[in-house]
C-alpha cells in the first residue's frame, strides 16, 4: 500500500503564542520539527478572525519551509486573494462560522455548489491543490467533484468523539466514503480529531493518501516535544498501513 502522508497542522502552536500576543512559541519553528520528525506537509488555517495563524505566519511558512503548505481556508473572496497571492501547494475549503471553537462540521458542498464552484476553479487554475472538507456523504463526495475539487478532505471528527458501536458504524461511513470517492476520481484525504487510539483504523483505509492532525499532536507536545509526538504518530500510520 502506498505511504500515508502525515500533514501536521501548526494551528495551535499559534494560539498558544496569541495567548500572550508575542513572538513565542514560534509556528514556523514547529514546522522546521514537523519536518525533520516525518511529516510530509504543512498545514494552517488562516481563520477570518485571526486567532490564531496570521497572514505573516502565511507568508513565512510559503516563502521558508521546504515542505507543501495547505492552507485551510474558508471560501470567501478574501481568502482567495490571500491563496492566490501565496500559491500554496494546497488549499483546503473549510465551513467557518466565528463563534465555533474548531472546525464543526464538513462544508455543505452540494448545497453551496453554486457559491464554491467559481472559487474553486479559480485556485485549480492558479495551479494549487485545491481539496475540499466534508462529512463522509457519498452526496457531499458527487457535489465536490461536481465543483472540480480534484481532492476531498473527510471529516472524521464524528468518528473521533463517538465510542464503541456507534463508533464501529460511523468508522464504517468513512471506509465507504473513501472506496466511493477514489471510484469517481477524488483524491481522499482525512482528519479532525485524530488521536494515537482512533488513527490506525482510519490510516488502514487504502484509498485515504493522506492524514491531517493537529490538535492532540501539539497538546502531546507538552510532554514529550512535538518531534516525538509527531514521530509516533507517524509510526502508528505506518502501521496501521503494513
Ligand atoms: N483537517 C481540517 C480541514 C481541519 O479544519 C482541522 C482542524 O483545524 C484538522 C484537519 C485537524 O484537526 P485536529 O486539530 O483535531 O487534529
Amino acid at each position: 500500500m502506498e505511504r500515508l502522508r502525515l500533514g501536521v497542522n501548526i494551528d495551535h502552536v499559534a494560539t498558544v503564542r496569541q495567548a500572550r500576543g508575542g513572538t513565542h512559541p514560534s509556528p514556523l519553528r514547529a514546522a522546521v520539527v514537523a519536518a525533520k520528525a516525518g511529516a510530509d506537509g504543512i498545514t494552517a488555517h488562516l481563520r477570518e478572525d485571526r486567532r490564531h495563524i496570521t497572514d505573516r505566519d502565511i507568508e513565512q511558512l510559503r516563502l521558508e519551509i521546504a515542505l507543501p503548505l495547505n492552507l485551510e481556508m474558508a471560501a470567501t473572496q478574501e481568502m482567495k486573494s490571500i491563496a492566490l497571492r501565496h500559491i500554496p501547494h494546497a488549499c483546503c475549503i473549510v465551513p467557518e462560522n466565528r463563534q465555533e471553537r474548531t472546525t464543526e462540521g464538513g462544508i455543505d458542498a452540494m448545497g453551496q455548489q453554486a457559491r464554491l464552484a467559481p472559487i474553486v476553479r479559480e485556485l485549480v487554475d492558479a495551479g494549487i491543490r485545491v481539496s475540499i472538507f466534508v462529512e463522509p456523504d457519498k452526496q457531499q463526495l458527487d457535489a465536490s467533484r461536481a465543483i472540480g475539487a480534484p481532492v476531498v478532505e473527510l471529516h472524521t471528527g464524528a468518528y473521533s468523539e463517538a465510542r464503541g458501536d456507534e463508533q464501529k458504524r460511523l468508522l464504517e461511513k468513512v471506509r465507504y466514503a473513501a472506496r466511493y470517492g477514489a471510484s469517481i476520481g477524488l483524491e481522499i484525504h482525512a482528519g479532525h480529531g485524530l488521536t494515537y487510539e482512533n488513527v490506525a483504523p482510519i490510516a488502514a483505509i487504502p484509498e485515504i493518501r493522506e492524514l491531517n492532525i493537529g490538535h492532540y499532536l501539539i497538546g502531546e507536545a507538552i510532554f514529550v516535544g512535538l518531534e516525538a509526538s509527531i514521530r509516533k504518530m507517524r509510526q502508528l500510520m505506518d502501521g496501521a498501513r503494513s
